[in-house]
């Protein structure tokens, strides 16, 4: 499995990676975010949709779900922060009601607290997580491959990281 860190300093460093990220994703990708409450998975988020060419980009209330954003293909970006966990069956078959499948079919998911229902996900996926770092504008972010599309990926991201 291929990974790669890289420290950002502001949001804007953040989301300026989170373009390249998005520059790069196609149909079908899946993009899982770990990392806890404030750690930036948001701010990424919408890096990540500008450089999938969305130029709307709304702040998405925590009760929704998901909000789908047009750009070169739809990014769908979920939220499922409320959640408590994967084991509450009725909260399991709401994500499955949510049709992950045929999203990507036309578009890419980004997916937010997605370890809270971590089975509905295709097994090939990159993962990216969020950490505080040493001064209160700082985040780690890790990314890991789950899948050859996505080591492919990584590796064409590495030139971004210096
Ligand atoms: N380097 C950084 N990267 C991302 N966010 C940062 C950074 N430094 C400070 N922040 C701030 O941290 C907060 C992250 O919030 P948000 O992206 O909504 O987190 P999450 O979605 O993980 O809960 C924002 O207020 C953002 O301005
Ligand atoms: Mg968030």
């Amino acid at each position: 499995m291929s990974g790669l860190t890289l420290t950002t300093d502001s949001p804007e460093a953040t989301q300026a990676f989170g373009r390249h990220i998005g520059e790069a994703l196609g149909i079908g990708d899946v993009v899982l975010l770990a990392g806890t409450l404030g750690a930036g998975k948001t701010t990424l988020t919408q890096g990540i949709a500008w450089g999938a060419g969305v130029t709307e980009y709304a702040h998405s209330p925590t009760f929704v779900l998901v909000h789908e954003y047009a750009g070169r293909i739809p990014i769908y970006h979920l939220d499922l922060y409320r959640f408590e966990g994967a084991y509450a069956v009725d909260d399991l078959a709401e994500v499955e009601d949510l049709g992950i499948d045929e999203m990507l079919e036309t578009g890419a998911c980004i997916v937010e607290w997605a370890e809270r229902a971590a089975q509905v996900f295709p097994g090939d996926f990159l993962e990216i997580s969020l950490a505080e770092g040493d001064t209160p504008d700082q985040r780690i972010v890790t990314l890991a491959a789950h899948g050859t599309r996505y080591e492919e990926m990584i590796a064409a991201l590495e030139s971004f990281t210096e």
